[in-house]
């Protein structure tokens, strides 16, 4: 693990950690020696958390469901007594249970994606914000999608909540441009997470299909999504906040 990186020892945070992009953005802030909480509501991410300890880096787990305000509480109250500060933070915790046209779409899936994909994002926001102010500012960001910034046919709910992780990233970039905390999304295309092979279901038609929608004909990898992470969270990235980057092999480009 790296010693004289930027991110050495900071304070950063990253939901959805167990599994997929948050996994891969976890392991890349490790090999640069920052402090790692990863959070999940899957306690497999202690799994995870334990490997990158046995290769040196300095990770810890909390359990936390994003949706559940007093989970989320009690997950920044954590940090806040072992740590004071937190730097760096990337919500990046996000469902996608959704498959048919908007007109027969239920409650229950809208109630479950707004809570997990806004609402969760909103509420660590808050807290994120918080604790940033008082240590003199920080980088937080939230993983949106490419179905933020366009159409997702047959995933309506999907994309309306995506766009509206785009509309908290923006609004509190300018709202705390003068604070020191900086706020940008990623969007990602597809990218070959758990959540892509469930979306799958064992189709390779479907699979060929999803890599031809892609300009450079193929699907992405979480480390790909990693690497545009710590490019944003990094002091390169100085003058860049509000920005919601694509990372979709050309795709919103057509
Ligand atoms: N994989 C893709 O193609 C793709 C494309 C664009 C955007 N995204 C977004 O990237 C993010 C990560 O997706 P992924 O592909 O790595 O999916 P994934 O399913 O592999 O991982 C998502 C993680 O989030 C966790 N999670 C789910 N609900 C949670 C909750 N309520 N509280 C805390 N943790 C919770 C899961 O346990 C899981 O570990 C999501 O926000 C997703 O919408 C994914």
């Amino acid at each position: 693990m790296a010693n004289h990186s930027q991110f050495d020892k900071k304070i950063t945070l990253v939901t959805g950690a167990a599994a997929g992009i948050g996994a891969a953005v976890a392991r890349a802030f490790a090999e640069q020696g920052a402090h790692l909480v990863l959070s999940d509501i899957n306690p497999e991410g202690k799994r995870l958390a334990q490997e990158l300890n046995d290769e040196g880096a300095s990770v810890e787990f909390i359990q936390c469901d994003v949706a559940d305000a007093k989970s989320v509480g009690e997950l920044f109250q954590t940090i806040k007594d072992k740590h004071g500060c937190l730097h760096i933070a990337f919500n990046n915790a996000g469902i996608d249970i959704e498959s048919s046209k908007l007109a027969d779409g239920t409650e229950d899936v809208f109630d479950n994606i707004m809570n997990v994909n806004v609402k969760g994002v909103w509420l660590c926001m808050q807290q994120e914000i918080k604790m940033m102010l008082a240590s003199g500012g920080g980088a937080i960001v939230n993983t949106a999608s490419i179905a933020g910034l366009g159409a997702a046919p047959t995933m309506s709910i999907y994309s309306a909540s995506k766009h509206a992780v785009v509309g908290l990233t923006k609004s509190a970039a300018i709202e705390y441009a003068k604070k020191g905390i900086r706020v940008n999304a990623v969007c990602p295309a597809v990218i070959d997470t758990d959540m892509y092979r469930r979306a799958l279901e064992g189709d390779p038609n479907k699979e060929l299909a999803i890599s031809k929608m892609h300009p450079v004909g193929r699907i992405g990898r979480p480390e790909e999504v990693a690497a545009a992470v710590l490019y944003l969270c990094s002091d390169a990235a100085g003058f860049t906040t509000g920005a919601s980057l694509p990372v979709d092999g050309g795709s919103t480009a057509i």
